[in-house]
């Protein structure tokens, strides 16, 4: 993640709300990915967290006061590439939304023509009440984008919608504002993950797929500024928030789902490793262990990618193949035989390809080869998407 931040320049707005030391931690990671940081605090921000402590980890001087220094202000507004609230008080949306100066943090926001992001955190019931919800419309509607909030315990010792959504979160959120987007209006359709074949209500057939090199792939599209659609079968990985999730279990599921979004994309990469097979029939009741050898009689899934190729909406199709031995060979047949513009061909074994954190391959077309280095999924994943950017 760490090359879209370098030299990228943030101002980052703290209101008066608890969630004010999550924002810390974003200051921290965000300096440590290379970012210049620059922290205004307003007047209640300061009850909850320190000038100091926002001074040391982005490295700069904190503003929080309009009249020190007269021109810090219109410096302040000219500086950023993005200016990004967080958290985001139902105070400082609504003087925003009305367009208020009466500060140092709100006459940045009027003085500034940087692309503004906010992440609203405040009481379940405060979120809810039409005042604050009139005001993000507004804001959504000039173009401001709101990032969460997110549903879950408050600091309050309520539950609900208004939780600051977590740092990291907010993080991955944020490269699509520095990319050129190349992609920007492309639309993707990716599947990730395994399936599972069912046998009877406890058991089903699976493989060891994690879902990581498909949800890295779908975090690199949309970092290019491409919408993403991710298919995914069950998986131990978070949901993404920055694309349309589909949760799927069964090959049949997902080629059902497949099928009913293809038509709206214009690249579909399928990563998921979809079950070859599932049992023939369904066991209505658990399968009992009494017998001493069990026989399953398994029955062939449709190749969804197959299916695709010859779809009268094809869109630009990217597979994957994993191998254990002469995988160059047996993707280039795949390839073929799939009708496919572009095969991810990858080696599998101990620590690399399925579950593992770290892939090694080559991308094939029908005109070249290109290896790719063994690295971490999320580097093959922007690895790959630059290659269907030359390519395509
Ligand atoms: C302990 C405490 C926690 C608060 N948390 C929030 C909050 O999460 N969100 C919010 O909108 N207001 C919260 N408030 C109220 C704001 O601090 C108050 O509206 C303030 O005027 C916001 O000012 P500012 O937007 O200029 O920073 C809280 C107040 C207190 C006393």
């Amino acid at each position: 993640m760490q090359h879209y931040f370098q030299d990228r320049r943030i101002l980052i707005i703290v209101s008066g709300s608890i969630a004010a030391y999550k924002t810390l931690t974003l200051v921290s990671l965000l300096k440590k990915w290379g970012a210049e940081i620059k922290v205004v605090l307003t007047k209640h921000a300061q009850e909850f967290v320190t000038p100091l402590s926002f001074a040391t980890l982005s490295q700069n001087s904190v503003i929080n006061d309009l009249f020190t220094d007269p021109l810090a202000h219109i410096r302040l507004a000219k500086w950023p590439e993005l200016i990004l609230i967080a958290p985001a008080s139902a105070n400082i949306i609504a003087k925003y939304a009305q367009g208020y100066a009466e500060d140092i943090a709100t006459t940045i926001l009027l003085a500034s023509t940087a692309k503004v992001v906010l992440a609203p955190a405040m009481n379940q019931v405060m979120w809810a009440h039409s005042a604050v919800q009139e005001n993000i419309q507004k804001l959504s509607a000039r173009g401001v984008d709101i990032i969460g909030p997110d549903i879950g315990l408050q600091a309050c010792g309520d539950v609900g919608l208004g939780r600051m959504v977590e740092a990291e979160e907010i993080i991955n959120m944020l490269p699509k504002y520095f990319q050129q987007g190349l992609l920007k209006n492309k639309k993707v359709l990716i599947t990730a993950g395994p399936t599972q074949e069912a046998l009877d209500p406890v058991r089903y057939l699976t493989n060891y797929s994690s879902g990581k090199m498909g949800y890295a792939l779908a975090a690199s599209f949309y970092y290019q500024g491409a919408q993403v659609i991710l298919i995914s079968g069950p998986s131990a990985l978070k949901p993404p928030q920055f694309c349309k999730f589909i949760a799927v279990r069964s090959a049949e599921e997902m080629q059902a789902q497949v099928l009913e979004h293809v038509a709206m994309v214009d690249i579909m990469i399928a990563c998921a490793a979809v079950g070859d097979f599932r049992p023939k029939k369904y066991q209505l009741q658990k399968i009992k262990k009494d017998k001493k050898n069990l026989t399953l009689e398994l029955t062939k899934n449709d190749d969804i990618l197959k299916k695709i190729s010859t779809h009268k909406h094809r869109p630009l199709l990217i597979g994957f193949a994993a191998e254990t031995e002469n995988i160059i060979e047996n993707a280039k047949k795949k390839l073929k035989a799939k009708k496919l513009d572009m095969i991810i061909a990858n080696q599998v074994g101990p620590n690399l390809g399925f579950g593992a954190e770290e892939l090694e391959g080559f991308i094939l077309t029908a005109q070249q080869i290109k290896p790719l280095a063994k690295n971490n999924k999320a580097i093959v994943a922007d690895q790959i998407v630059k290659e269907i950017m030359l390519a395509f």
